[in-house]
């Protein structure tokens, strides 16, 4: 089901996207409260569409068009990023508006060769700096290379100071409200730090220059509208701000201790690592990877100092959700970590050595050689535990100072 309603969000600029209240999963990121696929129309002596919408919507958002004006008085079809959740309609988009001209970048026009195979359509390559006028507007585009895709970047219109930021500073939440006002705003933060933590982290580099670029740019900014979510019409420079924060990947005194169990012995070792770790003050979150999706404890990870990670052996190996977890972080590069590996076995116990392997392969800085315990921890084993929480607390100090 989606919600068929327009908004204007600037004057004679609608938002004519889709709302997606049941997506569940976006390649491996739990989207367990939807999205949007925001689409803008501007009316102008140019009438200009702003991005498409993933192919199941292409409906709605036709049938959004149609209530601004007919599709076919569209001169000017822009793109911003060719993932397929904002370019799966254009083919049939294209169909119907005969556009004069497809604005993209140098890499945009590849990656729409490559997913539409079209080389009759009238591409107009743009890069940064460069603008073009609608009439009474102008929009400047900027390329974002790499955030996150080769062929990103922004839109932004002069006139009504208004930056169109493709997968920058979105959040996957399909709500009936447009603006980042109108909503509860941890919750919005929340989702907005998720979609950070989960798609642009790896890019972080990046979005420091990117960060720099714009301000060096000099642009006013009073309204920022992603292509995922809510758009930033109060205070819009908070997001660029959180993003500021998060690319930085400051981590504060937090500690995850992710794990999975068998028999209940791995998990009692978190919970007296834990114990060393809290009696030191540091905040902790237990994340039993049975219960938390892996996007979730990625979240988690944003602004967390230490990473202790537990498995018991199966097979000779690590148990499945968390070789899942370690090949999404790795992809994910976080940086400036710490951590160490625990975990039960029965005879032959290499889980400790491999998730040791694992943090080191990601550049976590392993603090402390791991507990590796047989069957059931005792009393014993369990002071073991805490020990390596204490002996990671310490370390987390150490950083910080
Ligand atoms: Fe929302 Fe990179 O697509």
């Amino acid at each position: 089901m989606t919600l068929r309603t327009i908004t204007e969000v600037k004057k004679g600029i609608n938002w004519v996207g889709a709302v997606d209240w049941t997506v569940r999963d976006f390649h491996g990121y739990s989207t367990y409260k939807g999205t949007t696929y925001n689409s803008f129309l501007v009316l102008d002596e140019k009438v200009t569409l702003f991005d498409t919408v993933k192919k199941p919507f292409k409906m709605d958002l036709i049938h959004n068009l149609y209530k601004v004006i007919d599709p076919k008085k569209i001169d000017y079809l822009v793109v911003n990023h060719v993932e397929p959740d904002h370019s799966g309609s254009i083919p049939e988009i294209v169909e119907l508006i005969q556009p004069e001209k497809i604005f993209c970048s140098s890499r945009g026009k590849k990656a729409l060769l490559d997913h539409y195979h079209r080389e009759d359509w009238p591409y107009e390559v743009v890069e940064t700096g460069q603008e073009i006028s609608l009439g009474k507007r102008t929009v400047q585009f900027i390329e974002t290379r790499m955030v996150h895709w080769p062929d990103s970047m922004f839109s932004y219109i002069k006139e009504d100071e208004l930056l169109i930021s493709s997968d920058g500073f979105g959040q996957h939440w399909a709500t009936s409200e447009r603006f980042n006002d109108e909503v509860d705003q941890s919750e919005l933060m929340a989702h907005a730090a998720k979609y950070y933590a989960n798609i642009l982290l790896p890019y972080s580099a990046l979005i420091q220059k990117l960060i720099a670029n714009v301000q060096k740019m000099d642009l006013k900014i009073s309204m920022i509208a992603p292509d995922h979510g809510l758009i930033w019409r109060q205070n819009p420079l908070q997001i660029i701000q959180a993003y500021d924060e998060w690319s930085r990947q400051i981590s504060r005194q937090k500690a995850l201790i992710i794990y999975d169990t068998m028999w209940h012995s791995t998990e009692m070792m978190a919970k007296a690592i834990a114990d060393g770790l809290a009696e030191n003050g540091v905040s902790i979150k237990l994340l039993d990877l049975a219960v938390n999706h892996r996007s979730d404890v990625i979240t988690e990870l944003l602004d967390a100092k230490a990473v202790i990670v537990g498995s018991p052996t199966l097979n000779n190996g690590i148990l499945p959700r968390m070789a899942d977890l370690l090949c999404y972080m790795k992809g994910l590069r976080p940086l400036g970590k710490i951590g160490a590996a625990f975990g039960s076995y029965g005879w032959s116990g290499e889980s400790v050595k491999l998730l040791t392997k694992s943090l080191e392969e990601m550049k976590v800085k392993v603090v402390h050689p791991g507990v590796s315990l047989q069957f059931v921890p005792d009393h014993a084993g369990l002071k073991q535990c805490v020990d390596l929480g204490r002996d990671i607390a310490k370390a987390m100090k150490e950083e910080a100072e």
